[in-house]
């Protein structure tokens, strides 16, 4: 592809590694890399107020919507016909530092690096953190983000129960991130997101740059099965109503589907709670999560129908109720080609390795490509480890993905679409 000739900059790597390592101290897993910032936490509130304090002292226009995402912009009109970067800095309860953060810290660093060079761009640079991509404590995933593009109404994410009883719109106030700015916001004129790859396929094939084509499909459904809670002792196999029994089943069953079906589907049993959890009584009711994903809309249609089918069969059998929910359901998302040509471009321009690839992980991109041009950049995961405290990226693969965040926004601020 024929780029235009675009301003350059060069990212002060140092200065990013330190503001990544500075982060992670808020809510560390002690002993560990890792951190556990989980959405409107007070270690999110520690976290968000840092960010917001690099971002003011470089003069930055800040604004907080009515869902707690927060953008900084060089200009005055937030994000609006700006280039932005963007992710996130919540983490799940046990997560590493990369995660979001690379992405929030590194257009933050784009930002002071094109501010220090002082040279002419035509467009305003922004960066965004939005709130509450991982949706660990509060489904859905990526929520700060469905929202600022109207895909989710104020009313409906204030009102979200969490995983622990909590309210997000009381969590949102009790930490001081429920803003005025409007929400949905102000159209950029294009993002991108760079993201730690959070799979082993850059590490495996040690490419320095995943050039990120689109996003899997996401489904999550939460299961409660309801049974006959008795006496471990005294109750015959042939009488009981065990939700257990039919929990465990499900999840053989959603890993033979994932299995069977192939390709990239995926199936995943992340969360089960028992109650009353003892060790001498059949529980009263079991509760789990199942995670599908795949590349292909049809494909995981047909993974969703084959579960829900084995769910019933299997409570059937056990005379067992089931009460079923949908906690998010995203359609695979395809970046703009425009955006990923030239990223891939940029990148082997500057001799660095590349592979094309979709996203295995959710990511607040794929809400905003849904307003305008969008694209990602992956850099390598060691051993594709990640939602783990042992999360790793290299610091040359972190600064190698911040300038060519840098080159990716600068030439984009020449383009017109
Ligand atoms: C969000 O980060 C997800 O992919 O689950
Ligand atoms: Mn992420
Ligand atoms: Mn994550």
């Amino acid at each position: 592809m024929e780029l235009p000739s675009q301003p350059s900059v060069v990212i002060n790597g140092t200065r990013l590694l330190a503001r990544i390592a500075e982060l992670a101290q808020i809510g560390a897993i002690e002993g560990t890399q890792g951190c556990s910032r989980l959405a409107f936490t007070d270690a999110d509130r520690e976290g968000r107020d840092l960010v917001v304090t690099w971002m003011t002292d470089l003069g930055l226009t800040v604004t907080v919507d009515a869902v707690g995402n927060v953008i900084a912009s060089t200009g005055n009109a937030g994000a609006a016909g700006a280039v932005m970067a963007g992710s996130h800095i919540d983490t799940v309860g046990t997560g590493g530092r990369f995660d979001g953060n690379l992405g929030v810290l590194a257009g933050l660093e784009v930002i002071e690096a094109t501010l220090a060079a002082d040279i002419d761009v035509k467009r305003p640079l922004a960066v965004a953190f939005f709130s509450n991509e991982e949706g660990s404590r509060y489904p859905p995933d990526m929520m700060g983000s469905l929202a600022y593009v109207g895909g989710m109404s104020v009313e409906s994410v204030l009102e979200v129960e969490g995983a622990d009883g909590t309210i997000v719109g009381d969590e949102l106030e009790r930490i001081g991130y429920r803003g005025p700015a409007p929400c949905p916001g102000a159209v950029p004129h294009a993002f991108v997101e760079l993201h730690i790859e959070q799979g082993p396929v850059l590490d495996n094939e040690e490419i320095q740059i995943g050039v990120v084509e689109g996003v899997q499909g996401i489904s999550w459904t939460e299961l409660k099965f309801v049974g006959q809670s008795n006496h471990a002792g005294t109750t015959p196999m042939a009488l009981r109503r065990d939700p257990m029994a039919v929990a465990a089943e499900v999840t053989v069953a959603a890993r033979s589907i994932a299995t069977d079906l192939g390709g990239p589907q995926v199936a995943t049993v992340g969360s089960l709670t028992l109650h009353p959890n003892l060790v001498n009584v059949v529980p009263a009711h079991a509760t789990m999560t199942v995670d599908l994903r795949n590349t292909d809309e049809t494909l995981l249609r047909e993974a969703e129908k084959q579960l829900m089918n084995s769910v019933q069969q299997i409570a059937d059998r056990e005379d067992i109720t089931v009460e079923s929910r949908s906690l998010a359901r995203f359609e695979p998302v395809e970046f703009d080609k425009r955006v990923v040509d030239s990223i891939e471009a940029i990148a082997q321009q500057k001799g660095l390795s590349t592979r094309r690839m979709p996203s295995g992980a959710g990511h607040d991109a794929q809400m905003m490509a849904r307003i305008c041009p969008t694209g990602m950049i992956f850099v390598p995961s060691l051993d594709g480890i990640s939602h783990n405290p042992a999360e790793h990226t290299d610091d040359e693969d972190l600064i190698a993905g911040a300038q060519l965040l840098a080159d990716a926004m600068l030439a984009l601020t020449e383009v017109t679409w």
